[in-house]
């Protein structure tokens, strides 16, 4: 397999290192802007260089953001080539376009260190929908939220302290606020929900808040009542609809998703049989990431292409309902208890606390964990 590699940044030299010993798979030429020399791969400037080389089957698209990522994943596909990517804000925002595309022109496309890095689990959920009714997937799926939270309450960190690491430690994306205010969590759910349920979720009915406005006098009450707080994902196929957000969420303390400690994830699913499967690792990282796109690699030697069937538009439904912590504007509802600054709430629905907080942009939620 001759492939090419449009970047060659964290994900992009980790897929060279992994494959520049392999037989099976070699880095042919290297889309990159920076003066960069390889022994064994031409290095160009110019996509053409790429598209229109007929001796390369397969295209690696590991430079982050839309565009020009999108332009040259789609023309790549047009051109007959299969498609690797780590990109899910490209599969998740283009879902509707690149799918039926892929479909046409009978390429392979595959994105399994979208979601999670290093752990398999887009592999994993499309092996287990052959069997079972998927039910629901979510959990933690961003390490940098996961570092900053765990930072805050183990180590007592403020908030900017702990952002300030995780940016220096590489976990961050270029900008922060894709991670803290929860859109990376965002397109990793809709991008998983949409291969567990074999639909396409209508993104904007997907509800998301993120972590951005937590403090450290939230994370002392939590810990003073017996809750850890984790950026959670979640999306559940029901009789009714399918129902999807994500948001800030208090979880027990001895709980699996409590025990999560630095940038890991703990992503999730429950099977018709199966029932609950966890998935522990790293969900970001060099070495990590480019073992999943290497993984993809293989899988589309072998003949695999995407997870699951394009299905239907659909659109989530919010009226799932929790108690919700709620800090920094004044809660108009029901109030059952005061935690320092705080409040609980009565129960609410995923819809209406959502809507409140946009309309209070400086309030922090967090959802009570059933
Ligand atoms: N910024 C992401 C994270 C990287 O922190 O999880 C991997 O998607």
């Amino acid at each position: 397999m001759k492939i090419a590699l449009l970047g060659f940044g964290v994900v992009g030299r980790g897929v060279y290192d992994l494959t520049k010993d392999r037989e099976d798979i070699s880095v042919s030429k290297v889309l990159c802007l920076e003066d960069v020399r390889l022994p064994d791969a031409e290095v160009t400037r110019n996509f053409r260089d790429i598209v229109e080389d007929e001796t390369i089957d397969t295209v690696v698209e590991c430079m982050g953001g839309l565009h020009p990522a999108f332009d040259f994943v789609k023309e790549a596909v047009l051109a007959g080539k299969n498609v690797v990517t780590s990109n899910k804000a490209l599969v998740a925002n283009f879902y509707d376009e690149l799918l039926p595309l892929v479909k046409e022109k009978g390429v392979r496309f595959r994105c399994t260190a979208a979601v999670g890095g290093g752990i398999g689990w887009l592999s994993e959920l499309e092996r287990s929908r052959r069997a079972q009714k998927i039910l629901s997937v979510g959990g933690i799926m961003n390490g940098t939220c996961n570092y900053i939270l765990d930072s805050m309450t183990r180590l007592g960190l403020g908030y900017d302290e702990a952002l300030k690491q995780a940016q220096s430690l590489g976990y961050a994306e270029a900008k922060p606020a894709t991670d803290v205010e929860g859109i990376d969590t965002w397109h990793k759910i809709i991008l998983s929900a949409n291969i567990a349920f074999g639909v396409s979720l209508e993104k904007e009915s997907v509800p998301v808040s993120g972590i951005d406005k937590i403090a450290a006098c939230d994370v002392e009450q939590f810990t003073a009542h017996g809750y850890v707080c984790k950026l959670l994902s979640r999306a559940e196929q029901g009789e009714d609809g399918i129902r999807a957000f994500v948001q800030p969420t208090l979880v027990k303390q001895g709980s699996l998703e409590a025990a999560v400690p630095l940038n890991f994830n703990l992503i999730t699913f429950t099977g018709s049989a199966s029932d609950r499967m966890s998935f522990y690792g790293q969900g970001a990282g060099r070495y990590p990431t480019a073992y999943n796109v290497v993984q993809d690699l293989v899988d589309i030697l072998a003949g695999k292409g995407f997870y699951s069937p394009y299905g239907g538009k659909v659109s989530a439904r919010n009226d799932g309902e929790y108690t919700y912590y709620v800090r920094g504007e004044a809660w108009d509802g029901v109030t059952e208890a005061v935690w320092g600054e705080g409040v609980i709430t009565g129960k609410v629905s995923v819809e209406a606390m959502h809507t409140w907080r946009k309309a209070h942009p400086n309030a922090f939620i967090a959802a009570l964990a059933e």
